[in-house]
């Protein structure tokens, strides 16, 4: 007796429909599974006997079985192959299903040992790649049934037990049962809460710093990355910490792709799964290094740096990060993405967030380049090694270099300056991301800063004078090519927010100081308002 069932198997973020083919047959008694299996799906064959065995079928023990899971060159990995394969070896063995009942359907799910169904990771990622096949039934966990119905056009089942899942299948009366395996709770809907703190938080308690103001608003518009340093107390933690609430709220797609990686975390909660605010991560500089970018023992789970996809990274003190880390952040500030190695096996997940690096000019945060009454304690070897962190490879992939300067005492008396509310830059940002959507309309870009070089240079350059003025940059040697890249993609930040049709000599100048730390005159941030 022979029967199939489909799975998905996910690498990274991208998901394979994987056949799970089962075979009864008479012959020397064991059970077999075949097609680069890990060890938890190894596992399944202990776990689908009890559960089935408990959910009063019989396992075929007096016969050979032999499970294979195809293409069998794709690595196969989780505990959510066991409905499948349990379904499959029920399918094989005495259970009658009606022709074609197990054709188009994709099973996913943990059985515990007394049959019931447990909640896995990645449902959503794994419904979208069942919908991209064309196979548009999916039966999951109960808990998870919203999660899998977020992907369009997908009909979601959702299960408490094997036995449910046969009843659906044969199309038998499903029986109500004990309440389902509660999904675990774990750290991501926590940090969630926690991110409550932040929605109280907006740009009118921020006094004076118009310079890095602009420059956050010109950040979020592109999306681009931003390095602040400045002593300790300037404000530059309460200032990255105001980002989101000028970021506008993500599109349905782009939620769906956000809610995707969070599903790849763990389950998400059964209510509300979906996100659709640009997502804030702020990981301490000791968390460890698989937290921030991805990996861990056992299964890969993405890190911060996936995690905050389409929002921002926030890396405070970022020269207290270990070298490797720094290094390793590299992949994700070029391409959008990072790729963690693990045995034989890569696995890739969008990593496409707005890194914002906040940086004390010395390990005590007291040192003061030009003050006489420096305070600062490190010496000067202590310092030069914390700052070389900020410099080489890392500063070349940062957009924007802001000094922090900390509020004068009569900027925070003066009770006539009313500083901007977030709201006002939000309306700005928001008029100049349509205009980036309208011009990359057709493209895979929404945003500026994603926008390649050479694609940039030949359909949207900058008008004539600017274009000379960086290429005299690049040849006088105070640009790299990559650093101009980087320079063209501000100029049309800096346009879209001010509503031009293309950047200019004006637009170009601002973004050339935003590059180079260079301090902005008032007549050059006036322009945006
Ligand atoms: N421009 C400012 N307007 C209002 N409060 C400020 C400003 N700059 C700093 N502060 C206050 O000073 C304190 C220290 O700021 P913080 O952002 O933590 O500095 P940093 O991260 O640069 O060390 C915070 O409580 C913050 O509210
Ligand atoms: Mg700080």
């Amino acid at each position: 007796m022979w029967a199939s069932t489909r799975t998905v198997s996910l690498q990274g973020a991208v998901g394979h429909v994987v056949d799970v083919q089962v075979d009864v047959s008479q012959g020397q008694i064991a059970t077999n599974l075949v097609g680069r299996a890990d060890a938890s799906i190894n596992e399944a064959r202990d776990r689908c006997r009890a559960a089935i065995e408990n959910s009063d079928y019989r396992w075929p023990t007096s016969r050979r079985i032999t499970i294979l899971l195809s293409p069998a060159d794709l690595p196969k990995r989780g505990p959510h192959f066991d409905l499948a394969i349990a379904v499959g070896v029920l399918a094989a063995g005495d259970v009658e299903f009606p022709p074609g009942a197990l054709d188009d359907v994709v099973l996913i799910g943990e059985l515990t040992l007394d049959g019931r169904l447990r909640c896995v990771p990645g449902v959503l990622p794994m419904a979208m790649s069942a919908s991209a096949r064309g196979i548009n039934r999916v039966i999951v966990p109960e808990p998870q049934i919203n999660e899998a119905a977020l992907v369009p056009g997908v009909e979601a089942y959702g299960a408490r037990s094997l036995r449910q899942v046969v009843a659906l299948l044969t199309g038998a009366e499903v029986v109500p049962e004990a309440p389902p395996v509660e999904p675990p709770t774990g750290q991501l809907l926590l940090s969630w809460r926690g991110e409550a703190r932040l929605e109280d938080v907006d740009l009118v308690d921020v006094l004076g710093m118009e310079d890095a103001r602009f420059a956050l608003e010109v950040a979020a518009t592109g999306g681009h990355h931003m390095l602040l340093t400045g002593p300790k107390g300037a404000g530059k933690t309460t200032l990255a910490e105001r980002l989101p609430t000028i970021l506008p709220d993500l599109s349905p797609e782009e939620s769906l792709e956000l809610t995707a990686i969070h599903s790849l975390c763990g389950a998400l909660p059964s209510a509300t799964p979906v996100l659709t605010r640009p997502p804030f991560r702020a990981p301490h500089h000791s968390a460890s290094r698989a937290g921030i970018l991805g990996g861990g023992s056992g299964r890969v789970r993405p890190g911060e740096v996936s995690k905050a996809h389409l929002g921002v990274l926030f890396l405070d003190e970022f020269p207290l990060l270990p070298s490797d880390v720094v290094e390793a952040l590299r992949q994700p500030l070029e391409s959008g993405e990072i790729t963690i190695a693990r045995g034989d096996e890569d696995a890739t997940y969008p990593a496409a967030g707005m890194l914002v690096l906040a940086a004390n000019p010395c390990p005590c945060g007291e040192y003061h380049p030009y003050r006489r009454d420096n305070r600062c304690t490190c010496g000067e070897v202590k310092r030069r090694e914390y700052r070389r962190k900020l410099s080489g490879p890392i500063a070349d992939r940062i957009d924007i270099t802001r000094f922090v300067e900390p509020v004068k005492k009569h900027e925070l008396r003066d009770k006539l300056a009313r500083p901007e509310s977030s709201a006002a830059v939000l309306a700005r940002v928001t008029r100049a991301r349509q205009r980036q959507r309208a011009r990359y309309d057709g493209t895979p870009w929404r945003l500026n800063a994603h926008v390649p070089g050479p694609l940039l240079r030949e359909s949207w350059p900058l008008d004539e004078a600017a274009t000379q003025r960086l290429d005299k940059e690049v040849y006088g040697g105070q640009l790299t090519r990559r650093g101009a890249t980087r320079v063209h993609r501000l100029s049309w930040s800096v346009a879209d927010l001010r509503g031009l049709a293309k950047p200019g000599l004006d637009e170009l100048e601002v973004a050339l100081r935003l590059r180079s730390a260079t301090p902005l005159d008032l007549a050059m941030i006036g322009g945006a308002a």
